[in-house]
């Protein structure tokens, strides 16, 4: 199966009630521990690429490897997703490289500038048969290439319900990523982990139908925050939303969950804890295997909190 649109996983998530999975990808080992998991479990699968990620590995280098994701992959839908594009640029460019999805986040504008740049994207995307994802409200948090506000201010910033009708009928985009509560990176609550599923709810009423995006939407799990401080790290307050909170918002119009920061961190606890083991190991098949398989696990265990294992064949 050549790489797919978001517009099948959307119909059947939407309708069946899950989500599918968004997972970032920047080097090789974290995209076969993905694609093993989706393999073992037959879910789809969105591999997202951040501005940050193209710069990293290489626009090719990361494209070949997705290629041969795909190819050896052939009854996994696979989606090949531009996260967080910040210019027309960069989404026109992801278009002309063959992505199936683009993100225009151009949610920090006002909502004018926002409907502007997004109808853009998705008048160029749309010719091209790519599927747009848009974003109206901020989330909290800062990453490399993504603007964020404090965590501290995300309840300032959610997204307003009564906007979105508006925002979606005149930028025409195929899926909107709403503010509810959510940052990114790993320090998302500094107490009570508190979504707004009011927000989420309303949103939806509003845009019966239509698939909404969560960002933001790692766990921090407890084993790997324990992991990383246990063996030389420096993560004490690292919290994350809890998976609840994630199954719940998937069974309502919520059909994409973005997750990068359990990655890293499946990533940073294994390799430390090689590192702290094996004093003497420098082999980096070693380390970067224990993190590849941790990351398989780890994604198989998301799968399951998302509801999409086993919904490969229906998605295709
Ligand atoms: O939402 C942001 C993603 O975690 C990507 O982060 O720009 O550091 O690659 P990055
Ligand atoms: P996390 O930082 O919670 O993994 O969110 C990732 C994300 O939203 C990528 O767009
Ligand atoms: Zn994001």
């Amino acid at each position: 199966m050549a790489l797919v649109s978001t517009k099948k996983m959307f119909q059947m998530a939407y309708k069946n009630g899950y989500a599918i999975g968004a997972f970032n990808v920047n080097n090789l080992e974290i995209t076969q521990g993905i694609m093993a998991a989706v393999k073992e479990e037959k879910a789809p699968v969105i591999l997202q690429i951040s501005k940050g990620a193209r710069e990293y590995a290489g626009i090719s280098y990361l494209r070949a490897i997705i290629d041969v994701a795909v190819k050896e992959n052939p009854d996994i839908p696979v989606c090949m997703h531009l996260d967080h594009g910040d210019t027309f640029e960069l989404c026109k460019q992801c278009v002309d490289d063959g992505y199936t999805s683009v993100m225009i986040d151009a949610s920090h504008f006002p909502f004018e500038e926002n409907v502007r740049l997004t109808r853009k994207v998705v008048e160029y995307a749309h010719a091209r048969g790519v599927a747009v994802e848009a974003e109206l409200g901020q989330l909290g948090g800062i990453e490399e290439h993504v603007v964020g506000i404090s965590a501290d201010d995300v309840f300032k910033h959610l997204t307003d319900p009564n906007q979105v009708v508006e925002f979606v009928e005149k930028t025409g985009c195929d899926s909107l990523a709403i503010a509810c509560g959510t940052s990114h990176g790993a320090y998302k609550f500094k107490s009570e982990p508190k979504l707004a599923f009011d927000v989420i709810e309303a949103v939806g009423k509003k845009l019966p139908g239509f698939p909404l995006v969560m960002h933001g939407a790692s766990s921090v799990l407890p084993e790997f925050k324990e992991l990383i401080n246990k063996y030389g790290g420096k993560m004490p307050d690292a919290m994350g939303v809890p998976e609840s909170a994630i199954s719940r918002a998937a069974k309502m119009a919520v059909c994409k969950v973005n997750i990068d920061t359990d990655l890293r961190m499946a990533t940073t606890a294994s390799i430390r804890r090689v590192f702290a083991e094996k004093p003497g190991e420098f082999d980096p098949r070693k380390y970067l295997g224990a993190a590849r398989e941790a990351i398989k696990d780890m994604v198989k265990h998301k799968l399951s909190v998302l509801g999409c294992a086993g919904k490969a064949t229906e998605c295709s």
